[in-house]
């Protein structure tokens, strides 16, 4: 079945990328959910072709999606989906944003698909089948000290003015080959998990955002905790992601900047 859910979820990704590329041509219709925090018609669009898709192909399961349009049906599955995650570079034409979506039961994360529509890239995993690539199966890099290492993060469009995030970014700047800080959080784990990045860390981030990344990294071998190496739970405060090879690297550097940030 985890294959069929796999499959499916793949196609529905698609369809859902080919709306967000049409939308790519239209002009813009921007509205704000906060002050900086903006929804555009392509998450709408996007959001409805998925949830439609999904309530036909499974009814009973729940879907919780960003944009507010899912149903809770009281299953244990539950599909998590963010209909465009990278907003902010969609409406700056900026062709960095992708459809994420993954599939739960209970606490376990089933299957995951991230699919940038503009480059064709799709990423894709099972539990326990591995991840691919358009296709081809792919691991996390075998870089194994920080300051070999790319990393990336991601600050968030709410309560920006107690973000420090920016502290932890000075630091691992330094100490690696650089931090990029691409705007998709679901592409920058997809990244992690086919070795373009090494570690990815950020605060706030919400279900939809992390549920896919999370399976692709994992099944690609590598680590997934929150910021402190404790385990993650979705929705939690924080992620950290890695090739598992830096992750005591970046957890002991993350807890260097906290006792400094806590006490500055
Ligand atoms: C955002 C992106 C971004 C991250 C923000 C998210 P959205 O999602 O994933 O990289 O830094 O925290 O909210 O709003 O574009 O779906
Ligand atoms: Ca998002
Ligand atoms: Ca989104």
């Amino acid at each position: 079945m985890i294959k069929t859910y796999l499959e499916v979820a793949i196609d529905i990704a698609q369809e859902a990328g080919k709306v967000l590329r049409e939308e790519m041509k239209q002009p813009l219709t921007i509205a704000y959910k906060g002050d900086f925090d903006l929804v555009t018609q392509a998450d709408r669009r996007s959001e409805q072709v998925i949830v439609r898709r999904l309530q036909e192909h499974f009814p009973q399961h729940a879907v919780a999606a960003e944009e507010g349009t899912g149903q809770d049906t009281g299953s244990e599955y539950r599909w998590h989906v963010d209909p465009l995650d990278g907003t902010t570079n969609f409406a700056h034409r900026y062709p960095c944003f992708c459809v994420s979506m993954a599939l739960a039961h209970g606490n376990e994360l089933l299957v995951g698909v991230v699919y940038n529509p503009i480059y064709q890239e799709l990423f894709a995993a099972a539990r326990g089948e591995g991840a691919t690539f358009n296709g081809q199966k792919i691991h996390c890099s075998g870089i194994d000290a920080l300051k070999s290492s790319l990393l990336c993060t991601g600050f968030p469009n709410h309560q920006r003015q107690s973000l420090s995030n920016v502290y932890f970014y000075r630091d691992f700047t330094l100490r690696s080959h650089g931090v990029r800080r691409d705007g998709s959080a679901a592409l920058d784990l997809a990244c992690v998990a086919m070795g373009r990045f090494e570690g990815f860390w950020e605060f706030g981030l919400n279900p939809w955002d992390t549920a896919a990344g999370v399976v692709l990294v994992e099944e690609a071998g590598g680590k997934i905790t929150d910021i402190r190496g404790q385990p993650y739970v979705l929705g939690g405060p924080s992620i950290l992601a890695s090739n598992a090879l830096i992750h005591a690297e970046m957890v002991s550097v993350a807890a260097e900047v906290a006792s400094r940030t806590i006490t500055q």
